[in-house]
């Protein structure tokens, strides 16, 4: 098995190029199969769950051109073969089930594996299964398994007792082929549904009001295919500024959004960071004010983003005074406390809510990457730590960060890939 070896980097300097974003293109992907003609994405990210969904196209009889090098990916869906998403591909990346609103929606079938628990929570379907069935869709549940089927999908009205991300993005996928107008009220407003839906109209659907929590979908007969460049991963970005951060270093994130990473700069100002936005890219130090400790509330979009949670709290760690940090999205984000805690951090948990004393000089140890974003939020923490860090189980890192390694590398961190 692979791990990281961190050792203390001092100050970060230099410039990173952000990558596509993982969470934008996987429903994207999946959205392709929505249509028999072929479909370009472009700013693909090299990364294992893109991988994990062009696997998935595959076996449900897409021809898939995965060229990394020009970072394209190519889905021709002239004919599906197979409803199912299955269980082994379910469980190594829970995304496989954003192929069910394309698939109903095509074909008007599919069966997909229930996902289950994973580390950071409990994450039902409920709300994706109360989509389709606003939308005529019958649902039926044995050995483990889901399976919708309809007819014809007609319009509806869905309310979201939660924004959830993949519940909006299925519901859209489905309701772009379905007779008549559907509303999704209380939707998410992530960039990552805007993006799908830019997609999605590029490829002849109707829908306003993406970004807004009220989504308007007007069915239409057929989709043609698109060409989209997805947009920069707004998780990458948020992760550099922290690095930059961390080490007191300054790094220039080119291919960002700021807009996408709002509350992000806005904690980092808060803590005494300064965040610029120049022509050339968003510049962030670490190294202009002395950090000072800030309170922070996860939140749907635009809130602060629960995958920026760990990265921060790393960070938190290492200001002066005392933070709280309330993760309200997910109910056990908590299991890179116990990691940080073994490099000296002194983090406790009191239900939903984790106070972090700052000030701490973090000393290296073996960690593991419970998740991907604790992972990163492992990786931060052994820049500043005193002696080697040891991060286990990095394939969770690999699956959402393309060239994670070399990136750090190049602003002068001292990680190193070490295969046992
Ligand atoms: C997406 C992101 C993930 C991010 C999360 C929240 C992708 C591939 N993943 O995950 O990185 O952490 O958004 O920003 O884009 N819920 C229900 N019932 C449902 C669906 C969700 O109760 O049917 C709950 C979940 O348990 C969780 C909350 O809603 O507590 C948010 O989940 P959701 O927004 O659906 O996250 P994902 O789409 O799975």
């Amino acid at each position: 098995m692979a791990k990281f070896v961190i050792e203390n980097s001092g100050p970060l300097h230099g410039e990173v190029e952000i990558s596509g974003s993982k969470n934008a293109i996987l429903p994207i992907m999946a959205a392709a199969l929505l249509s028999e003609e072929p479909c370009e994405i472009s700013d693909a990210p090299a990364l294992r769950d893109v991988d994990v969904m062009c696997r998935l196209l595959r076996s449900i009889g897409s021809n898939v051109k995965e060229d990394y090098d020009n970072h394209k990916v190519t889905i021709h869906t002239g004919k599906i073969t197979e409803f199912e998403a299955p269980y082994d591909l379910v469980t190594l990346m829970r995304a496989s089930i954003l192929v069910t609103g394309p698939l109903l929606a095509r074909t008007g079938k599919a069966r997909i594996a229930l996902p289950g628990g994973c580390a950071i929570g409990d994450r039902p379907i409920d709300l994706h299964l109360k989509g389709f069935q606003a939308l005529g869709a019958e649902i039926e549940k044995s050995h483990g398994y889901v399976e919708a089927k309809v007819d014809k999908l007609i319009g509806g009205k869905v309310y979201l007792d939660f924004p959830s991300v993949g519940a909006t993005e299925n519901i859209m996928t489905a309701a772009v082929l379905a007779e008549g107008h559907t509303i999704i009220e209380n939707a998410a407003e992530e960039p990552e549904i805007v993006d799908l839906a830019n997609f999605l109209n590029k490829m002849g659907a109707k829908i306003k009001g993406a970004g807004t929590d009220t989504i308007r979908i007007e069915g239409v007969s057929r989709l043609h295919g698109a060409n989209h460049t997805v947009i920069p991963d707004r998780i990458e970005t948020g992760t550099f500024m922290i690095a930059a951060a961390i080490t007191r270093g300054s790094v220039l994130l080119k291919n960002v959004v700021p807009d996408h990473v709002k509350p992000v700069i806005a904690k980092l100002r808060e803590c005494g960071a300064v965040v610029e936005d120049l022509d050339e890219g968003m510049l962030v130090r670490g190294d202009v004010n002395p950090l000072i400790s800030t309170d922070i509330k996860t939140m749907p979009y635009p809130g602060f983003p629960t995958d920026m949670q760990p990265q921060f709290m790393a960070f938190l760690t290492t200001v002066q005074g005392c933070s709280i940090i309330v993760e309200t999205i997910f109910e056990n984000r908590y299991m890179h406390v116990g990691e940080l805690n073994r490099m000296g951090a002194d983090i406790k948990i009191e239900g939903r809510s984790a106070v972090i004393p700052g000030g701490k000089k973090l000393l290296g140890a073996q960690v593991i990457s419970t998740d991907l974003r604790a992972g990163a939020a492992m990786v931060l923490a052994g820049l500043t730590g005193e002696g080697p860090t040891e991060v286990s189980e990095i394939y969770h890192i690999e699956r959402g960060y393309e060239d994670f390694v070399k990136k750090f590398n190049r602003l002068g961190a001292k990680i190193y890939r070490v295969d046992e």
